[in-house]
């Protein structure tokens, strides 16, 4: 009798727990079709024709180096990789980080991002080298100025040695500006190198393409139902939509974008003024692409009304280790996020708001579904094999 009943309790758990045996018929064409388009990973990586260091091994490796040096920073305080950290999916895991000054912008993860077109919260550059100079220059941030970065390059003599054997020019002859431009060409290199690995999701996404059922069987039921939601009710995939999980531009979903007493952070409003004014951005002269092929987007966008309170819709992939999110970091964990978008404020969404959004009202199961799906967008970084020291005619001047 006791056998019996344990193996039918067996029985039952095993059937319970037993993965979904199929997942086509869970979705509308429809559905299917905004899945398949959530892939496949990673995209191509071309490289970025505004930039002369895209690509380069040297460029990749000085990059890194200056990725991780402090001295890019007034009184050598912080590196790049202090705010962005390796270790935590290339964020900082605060709401908002002190710097110099207090910022007002959540620290995004520097992953994926030579598929951007936009970069900073509010699209403030047009190109990742571009960007790369923000935090330099930035008061709050590093609070460095051009003429303290030839110093400090041009002073060090490992420095010296691999941006020489990087660009094949001597820092000393460079004005400063036109160094600065170059440190951020490698440090962009560099960035864009930072892809992260194929998650569970795109095992779903792949396995639900060739119709292996087996292999889509291994991805969880809750996570199955999620997705459902997020490609299908939620219309999640109306912003965060491709392999990235976002259309690269900017909305209105109602976080509250007041910094200060009567100080506003204008998002992509003002992202738009700033993107025009720098010297940086790629209609400029510091753009290496001759055929100015790549400056279409920058002579057209222009300042609407509507881009008031507008922020980038951030890829969605790592999103469950790049906590606390939105642009002001004001959610601290993925599941608040869903509970933002069940009770979605209406009245807080922008007069010219996006007319997309409308609170799903979920319910328990729901939220734990959707919660379910997002966590299976995580990896760690592609890896490649290591090259060897691309520097080592700088290793005698390293080591003196
Ligand atoms: C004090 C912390 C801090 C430091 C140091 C820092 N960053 Fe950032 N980073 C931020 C914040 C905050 C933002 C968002 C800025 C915005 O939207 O205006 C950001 C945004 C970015 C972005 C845009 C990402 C995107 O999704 O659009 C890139 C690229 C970037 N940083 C690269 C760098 C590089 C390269 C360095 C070093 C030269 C650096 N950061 C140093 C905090 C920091
Ligand atoms: C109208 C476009 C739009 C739709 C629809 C939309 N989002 Fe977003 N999402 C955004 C924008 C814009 C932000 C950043 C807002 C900010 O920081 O002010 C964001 C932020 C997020 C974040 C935080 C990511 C981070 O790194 O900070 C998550 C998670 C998220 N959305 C998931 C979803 C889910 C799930 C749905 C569907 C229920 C959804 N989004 C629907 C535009 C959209």
């Amino acid at each position: 009798m006791n056998v019996l009943k344990s193996l039918s309790i067996l029985l039952t758990t095993a059937i319970l727990t037993m993965p979904g045996v199929l997942a086509a018929e869970d979705f509308s064409p429809s559905e299917r079709a905004t899945i398949l388009s959530l892939g496949p990973w990673p995209p191509a990586l071309v490289q970025d024709s505004g930039n002369r260091a895209s690509g380069d091994l040297k460029a990749i490796e000085f990059g890194k180096k200056l990725f991780n040096d402090k001295r890019l920073s007034k009184d050598d305080q912080v590196s790049c990789a202090d705010c962005h950290k390796p270790e935590l999916a290339f964020t900082d895991g605060m709401a908002l980080n002190e710097g110099y000054k207090k910022i007002t912008r959540n620290t995004p993860a520097v992953t994926n991002l030579r598929w951007n077109n936009w970069f900073g919260w509010g699209g403030e550059a047009d190109s990742l080298w571009a960007q790369s100079i923000r935090p330099i220059l930035s008061r709050n941030e590093m609070a460095a100025t051009p003429s303290g970065i030839r110093r400090v390059v041009i002073n060090d003599p490992d420095l010296s040695c691999r941006f020489k054997a990087t660009f094949n020019l001597d820092p000393a002859g460079l004005g400063k500006h036109e160094l600065l431009v170059l440190i951020a060409k490698a440090l962009a290199a560099y960035q864009e190198t930072l892809v992260t690995d194929v998650t569970a999701f795109d095992h779903f996404r792949d396995a639900l393409l060739a119709g292996d059922r087996n292999a889509m069987s291994r991805y969880p039921r809750a996570a199955r139902r999620g997705l459902k939601i997020f490609a299908g009710s939620g219309r999640c995939t109306f912003c965060h939509f491709g392999p990235r999980f976002s259309n690269g531009e900017f909305s209105n979903i109602g976080v509250p974008f007041f910094v200060a007493k009567g100080k506003v952070d204008q998002g992509r409003y003002g992202g738009i003024r700033t993107l025009k004014r720098s010297p940086y951005n790629l209609l400029g002269k510091f753009n290496d692409d001759g055929t100015a092929k790549n400056t279409v987007r920058t002579q057209h966008v222009t300042q609407r009304h509507r881009n008031w309170g507008e922020f980038k819709v951030p890829s969605l992939r790592n999103v469950a280790r790049t906590a606390p999110y939105m642009h002001n970091g004001s959610v601290a964990t993925l599941a608040d996020v869903v509970e933002f978008y069940s009770d979605l404020n209406e009245e807080r969404l922008h007069t010219d708001g996006e007319k997309i959004l409308r609170p799903l009202n979920l319910t328990d199961q729901n939220k734990t579904d959707l919660l379910a799906f997002l966590e299976t967008l995580s990896s760690g970084l592609v890896t490649k094999p290591g090259s060897p020291d691309p520097f080592r005619e700088c290793s005698s001047v390293s080591r003196q």
